[in-house]
């Protein structure tokens, strides 16, 4: 979904922040974990994920703030949080571009202004999001990570657009975008190649091409998709899209059709694109429940016919639980759906409670009991073990 940038409450939180003891391991203990780790990467197998060994359906969420935050001991916090309450799957931003630097220590990860790119290693910068991975390591979290958003929260495309030129469109064939694009993409993988913590690499939050054909978004899947399997060919790789774009079970809503540029089907059957990605927000979108059900079925039916599982990757209504238990139950017993991250996740940091943009389901809430504690109960019984 689009969300409101945070500024505000990610400066506090930056400032807020404690100076944690990180998670030592000493050398050798590293060089055993790493061998383990190479082992144990997600993977999938027909129409399951498989995460430790246990091709399973599985739960998680979202917390696109979490590589942001400064506080190390918030990171654990939530990571702690999230393994106790058997959400095993989280997506994360993996991306934060900047058009000028921020002077207000705000964290950073790609500077791109007047045609040239800076990626930011410091501690302000991508060592943020190695503390994010090597806690879920720790953990035993998994961690989608994406690349640039579709909307403008955190840089996204309309900062290339400003750095580079073109625009929202123009941008999937843009040279000079897609090389400064391809440059940041080859500079998180590198840090994080082999790593356990990583459930897949991720190409966009939300990607559309609205009024184009649906070979300009395939294409620059294709292509992109590729490029990443190059860099490191064991690890699954997903778009990232809505789902939009399908004829499987289409019922004309908007949702289903072609306008925004993506066609769901046919870039499910791209080879290196390992699982297909739906959101859900009904109330954006003009519909009403259960429509809901109704295109987490479709999604299934076209996932099944692809011969790929299905993540419903985002879901949110302003209702909480009494929109989305059934969501979740859908996607549970839907054939070809193998897993749901709802948005977004919530908790109480160091510096005050996490973003909450209405679809924050917080941790402790009644509501948190009926979307997690009482799914993950469900889904235990599901996978039988
Ligand atoms: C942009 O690049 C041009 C050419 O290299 C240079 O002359 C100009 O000062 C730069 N502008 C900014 C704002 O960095
Ligand atoms: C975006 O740029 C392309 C290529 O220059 C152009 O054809 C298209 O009309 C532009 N779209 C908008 C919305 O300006
Ligand atoms: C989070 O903080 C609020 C306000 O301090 C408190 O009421 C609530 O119980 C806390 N929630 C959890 C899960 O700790
Ligand atoms: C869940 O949250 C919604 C929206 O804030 C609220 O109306 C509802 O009462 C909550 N449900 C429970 C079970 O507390």
């Amino acid at each position: 979904m689009r969300r409101v940038l945070l500024a505000k409450f990610l400066l506090w939180a930056g400032f807020a922040a404690s100076h944690a003891i990180s998670i030592g391991d000493s050398m050798d203990r590293r060089a055993v974990q790493d061998a383990h780790q190479k082992a144990a990467i997600p993977s999938r197998n027909g129409l399951r994920f498989v995460i430790d060994g246990q091709a399973d359906y599985f739960a998680g969420s979202n917390s696109y703030w979490i590589p942001f935050l400064k506080s190390n001991s918030d990171v654990d916090l939530v990571m702690s949080h999230l393994k106790q309450s058997g959400l095993k799957v989280l997506r994360v931003w993996g991306f934060n571009d900047v058009n000028e630097i921020p002077t207000d220590g705000r964290v950073w990860f790609h500077h791109i202004s007047n045609g040239t790119s800076t990626i930011n290693d410091g501690a302000d910068g991508l060592q943020r999001l190695d503390y994010v991975v090597k806690s879920a390591e720790a953990h035993d979290v998994k961690l989608i990570v994406n690349f640039v958003n579709n909307w403008g929260d955190y840089g996204g495309i309309a900062a290339y657009n400003t750095a580079f030129g073109g625009n929202a469109t123009s941008w999937y064939t843009d040279e000079a975008s897609q090389k400064s694009y391809r440059e940041y993409i080859k500079a998180v993988i590198s840090r994080y190649k082999g790593s356990s913590a990583i459930f897949a690499w991720e190409l966009a939050n939300e990607p559309r091409c609205r009024g184009c054909d649906t070979s300009v978004i395939y294409n620059w899947v294709k292509s992109t998709s590729a490029f990443i399997k190059s860099l490191e060919p064991a690890r699954m790789v997903c778009i990232g899209d809505e789902g939009m774009g399908l004829t499987t079970q289409s019922d004309g809503t908007y949702p289903f059709t072609y306008y925004e540029g993506v066609d769901f089907e046919k870039n499910l059957d791209i080879p290196t694109i390992d699982f297909g990605t739906l959101h859900l927000y009904p109330s954006q979108w003009s519909e009403q429940d259960p429509w809901g059900n109704l295109w987490i079925e479709a999604h299934g039916a076209a996932c099944v016919k692809a011969g790929k599982p299905c993540l419903l990757e985002e879901y949110g209504s302003l209702a909480h639980a009494s929109s989305e238990a059934p969501w979740q139950q859908t996607a549970l017993k839907t054939k070809g759906i193998a897993g749901d991250t709802f948005w977004q996740y919530g908790d109480n940091l160091s510096s005050g409670p996490s973003p909450d943009d209405g679809y924050t389901i917080f941790r402790g809430t009644a509501n948190y009991t009926i979307l997690v504690t009482d799914h993950v109960k469900s889904i235990k019984k599901a996978n039988k073990h």
